[in-house]
């Protein structure tokens, strides 16, 4: 049964307000296509950093961030003392992403504070909105970095070290980071009671159904390696092929020779290469070495393995010469989420008059890793085409406005518990 306070919430969500913050937080790194270049710990994620501070400060909410830079807003409840309810997402992009990606996720969790505010709502657990670190790894790999290490499934110093395609280094950006932002750090990290991430679907369906709500009920498991051959440079004029170590010859073998074995004909495995990078990268030098990586996903665990079992003999057998070597950057594995959330979800949408479709996520989310922490669920809205990771990504502001009202009637029932 929906509380009263909770359809409060809901019905004080704004629209308008919800879609100018997405508006004005997609200028920080704003491109000329409509898309958004807001990497992890870069200038422009500083900035959407600091103005998100500035808008939790006017309201007198609590900021802080943990040492790996994850950033808290808190709205204190009337028993400070229990465990937070927790939502959020991620406010750095792709290289070409698109507004919504995370920032939807950060937006609509800011804007559920803003309308328990406008309510006069007082929960009676703490409500705090997440914007967790390094979510992408387009930059820093591995993704979801900073919701993994606040769930305690990796250590912030192994990946100090780590550098982006420019050579900078993770450990110094995410120090310029901190510095940047004069809030309260923030080391004890309770428990929260439970977690629910708002975000855009990234895929077709909701739209396709002509639907606004989607209860996410699996997140499904990913894994990512890289591929580095090292072969030997030459002249293109005068070297014969049958003396070549050619890099790029046997890269190019390898990614097809994995495509063949990754064949799917119910289209389920989701198999990319993102990331091929060719040096010296001359027109006229036999290439010597290949950098470039592998993403592949799966509902289920067994399949996973099953492919990736495949991986050091396909490269091996199309070395061509080369010496190869597989680095295993992430693996994630398929994650449920709790019943009771998903359940609480559907429940909330209907109770709004808004139809929803269970349904699962095959992008990763920082909800895959504060699954493991506490009763953890996620609200998809639909984006048009289904079309995301593209500067093209679009949503309206109704279907963010709904996913928010259920965020907040969802927020505001598991905080009065
Ligand atoms: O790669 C992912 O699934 C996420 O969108 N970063
Ligand atoms: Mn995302
Ligand atoms: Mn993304």
């Amino acid at each position: 049964m929906t509380t009263a306070s909770s359809l409060k919430a809901a019905q004080a969500v704004d629209e308008n307000r919800l879609w100018g913050r997405v508006m004005q937080m997609a200028t920080h790194g704003g491109t000329p296509k409509g898309g958004v270049n807001r990497q992890a710990l870069s200038d422009e994620d500083r900035a959407a950093r600091a103005e998100l501070t500035a808008w939790a400060k006017a309201h007198d909410f609590e900021v802080s961030q943990d040492a790996t830079a994850n950033l808290y807003i808190r709205r204190t409840g009337s028993d400070p003392s229990l465990p937070p309810v927790v939502t959020g997402s991620h406010l750095d992009s792709q290289p070409t992403g698109g507004k919504y990606d995370g920032a939807y996720g950060v937006m609509a969790g800011f804007e559920v504070l803003e309308a328990l505010e406008a309510a006069g709502i007082r929960t009676k657990r703490s409500i705090e909105v997440v914007a967790w670190m390094n979510e992408e790894g387009s930059r820093f790999q591995p993704g979801a970095m900073g919701s993994a290490i606040y769930a305690g499934k990796y250590r912030l110093a192994d990946y100090l070290e780590t550098r982006d395609p420019k050579g900078a280094v993770l450990g110094e950006e995410l120090a310029a980071t901190l510095k940047a932002l004069p809030v309260r750090e923030r080391s004890e990290a309770p428990k929260p009671a439970a977690y629910v991430e708002a975000h855009i679907e990234q895929g077709p369906i909701l739209e396709a159904k002509g639907l606004q709500i989607g209860a996410v009920t699996l997140v499904q498991g990913s894994r990512r390696y890289t591929i580095e051959i090292i072969g030997e440079e030459a002249h293109a004029g005068t070297t014969p092929l049958k003396a070549r170590k050619d890099a790029m010859k046997a890269g190019a073998a390898i990614v097809m020779a994995l495509e063949k074995a990754f064949e799917d004909p119910a289209d389920v495995v989701r198999y990319t290469v993102g990331m091929f990078q060719v040096f010296p990268g001359s027109a006229n030098t036999v290439p010597g070495r290949v950098l470039f990586s592998i993403d592949f996903r799966h509902p289920d665990k067994e399949t996973l393995v099953r492919l990736t079992s495949q991986i050091e003999g396909i490269a091996k057998a199309n070395a061509r010469g080369c010496e190869v070597t597989v680095t295993r950057i992430s693996d994630v594995s398929p994650t449920p989420f709790d019943p009771a959330i998903v359940g609480l979800v559907q429940d909330v949408a209907k109770a709004l008059s808004l139809p929803s479709h269970a349904m699962i996520s095959g992008a990763g989310h920082d909800a895959m890793h504060v699954a493991h922490l506490c009763p953890t669920g996620m609200i998809f809205v639909p984006c048009g085409r289904g079309i995301s990771h593209n500067e093209a990504e679009s949503a309206t502001p109704a279907d963010l406005a709904a996913g928010a009202r259920v965020l907040a009637a969802t927020l505001v029932e598991l905080a009065d518990r």
